[in-house]
């Protein structure tokens, strides 16, 4: 027996070792932890349960039949994150480059098909070199099942990737259709085809950093949510972002008490929003002051910054907030903003997570490059995310709701539970210039009627009462009682059912 236990311990230290240490202290020397290591990290601590340490490769071709490293380049288990449950798979660098073959992906393949029949969220660490070249087609095959995968889970447990390393080519389409993509800086990257590739066939030169690195996708392609200074750095705030979410789509994430009582009236706010319409403010101090503890989890916030999504707190429980940010192109609303925006709702509907919608909004943003770019089909993804949402949806006016906008964020008409405007809300078809420009065009020349005319308009639309009048917004609230108000509005409606018709599914416009 005792012969036994010594070749299994063994066999587990050989595994552990992973592609030897020479590999390992290459891979702390590019900064990069090792697959293992990051598990450490992300689970409490000796929560691992780790499966298929001992799995290998069946390839022959190419030199591979001698080549054999147990566990074969990822390491996959289950575990917890501050006690809940989460499976995870950490494709392991050290061992052919992380490349994907047949076995490999037959154990990302075994976490998440148990993931799913057991209700917990799936994390995936990404390191590695793509499909093993070795074994051609059976390595495609292997990405093609994570693929199958990935849309069989989604909306019914929380996906998270984290990219801590190469993952390039089709390899990238499985992070792309989890529902969030953490990156690390000058460490990680993803394209579809990379620099070499890319200079052949368009003449630019562009680094792998340029190219794919956290910054490029946290930035101008808005393909990942947040970008880290190193794998510490992202494995702690994936720990933090963890608590964020339920375990699957019929559970509701975990509540956490705080101390910030619900009722705490904030006074700064009723100064919040400038005289002048055309001053901007920052939706984020509003954002800060409402939620509990000024405890924000902002994703993407350096890409298409004139909407801003995140998590956050209210009265402990998790909400999601979409909010304009009039600091950044007035806060319209865009193709780019219009996408983020979008799939965020849809995360926060297909989980449970009611939506709070902050709104300042002066219509969507005009020109060639948006229309020509698809603006119509894009913003359609946004009205579609708001009208299908069933989560509780409250929605405050701070001060613009203009036009197509105004009916897009949360409006009553798009099964806003409650609408609150504040006293400075303004909710109409456009601004008083533009109305004024089209509505009484025959007076362009004359100053003093245009003047005139443009006073009348704004004493009519320039508050939140006509709409009012129509019940389109419930309650005219003080900016101090912004908090206290929304969290009773969410106590109510915590037991909110509704449905939409059976179908198959929708047709979102992509
Ligand atoms: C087999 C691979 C591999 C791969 C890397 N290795 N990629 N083995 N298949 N795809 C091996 C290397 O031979 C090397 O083995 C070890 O991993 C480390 O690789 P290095 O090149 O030394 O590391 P580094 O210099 O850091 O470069 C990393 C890299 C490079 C940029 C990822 O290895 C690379 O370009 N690999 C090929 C990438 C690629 O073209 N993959 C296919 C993409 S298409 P030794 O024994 O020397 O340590 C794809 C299709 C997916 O993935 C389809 C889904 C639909």
């Amino acid at each position: 027996m005792n012969d036994i236990i010594n070749q299994l311990d063994t066999k587990r230290a050989r595994a552990a070792l992973g592609g030897g240490q020479k590999r390992i202290d290459a891979q702390h020397a590019k900064g990069k932890l090792t697959a293992r290591e990051r598990i450490e990290l992300l689970l409490d601590e000796g929560t691992f349960e780790e499966w298929d340490m001992f799995k290998e490769h069946r390839c022959v071709d190419f030199g591979m039949a001698d080549e054999h490293v147990p566990g074969d380049g990822v390491v996959i288990g289950y575990g917890t994150i501050n006690g809940r449950m989460v499976f995870v798979f950490s494709q392991d660098f050290t061992v052919f480059g992380g490349a994907l073959s047949e076995a490999h992906a037959e154990k990302i393949c075994k976490v998440m098909d148990k993931a799913i029949q057991v209700g917990a969220p799936i994390i995936g660490i990404n390191d590695s070199g793509g499909a093993r070249i070795q074994e051609g087609v059976a390595a495609l095959g292997g990405y093609a099942e994570v693929f199958q995968r990935n849309v069989m889970a989604s909306g019914v447990i929380p996906q998270i990737s984290m990219i801590m390393g190469p993952c390039a080519g089709g390899a990238v389409y499985s992070p792309a259709m989890t529902d969030f993509i953490f990156m690390v800086k000058d460490s990680s990257y993803m394209f579809v085809t990379g620099p070499e590739v890319v200079k052949t066939v368009t003449h630019e030169e562009v680094t792998a950093e340029e190219l794919g690195g956290a910054v490029t996708h946290t930035t101008r392609s808005g393909v990942a949510d947040r970008a880290f200074e190193n794998d510490v750095d992202a494995l702690q705030m994936m720990r933090r972002f963890f608590n964020y979410m339920p375990l699957n789509n019929k559970a509701n994430p975990p509540a956490r008490p705080t101390d910030d009582p619900a009722d705490r009236l904030d006074y700064s706010l009723d100064t919040l929003v400038p005289d002048s319409a055309n001053k901007p403010y920052d939706i984020k101090e509003l954002i800060l002051k409402m939620v509990d503890d000024a405890d924000f989890f902002e994703l993407q916030p350096d890409h298409a910054k004139n909407i801003i999504v995140g998590f956050a707190r209210m009265e402990g429980d998790a909400v999601g907030i979409v909010a304009n940010q009039p600091m950044v192109l007035a806060g319209c609303l865009d193709i780019k903003s219009s996408i983020k925006a979008a799939r965020f709702v849809r995360f926060c509907d297909a989980f449970n997570i009611p939506v709070i919608t902050l709104v300042d909004v002066p219509g969507f943003m005009p020109g060639t490059a948006q229309e020509y770019g698809g603006i119509i089909k894009h913003g359609a993804k946004l009205l579609y995310a708001y009208a299908e949402c069933t989560v509780p949806k409250v929605t405050l006016i701070t001060r613009k709701a203009y036009g197509g906008a105004y009916d897009v964020m949360a409006s009553k008409h798009l099964r806003g539970d409650v609408n609150f405007a504040w006293p400075s809300a303004e909710i109409a078809v456009m601004g008083p210039k533009g109305a004024v420009e089209i509505i009484f065009r025959d007076e362009k020349n004359d100053p003093v009627k245009v003047a005139a005319r443009e006073a009348e308009y704004k004493a009519k639309f320039a508050n939140p009462f006509v709409a009012g009048a129509r019940g389109f917004i419930d309650d005219v609230i003080m900016p101090h009682e912004t908090r206290k108000r929304i969290c009773r509005s969410l106590a109510m409606l915590k037991n909110k059912k509704i449905e939409n018709p059976w179908r198959k599914h929708g047709n979102i416009p992509l």
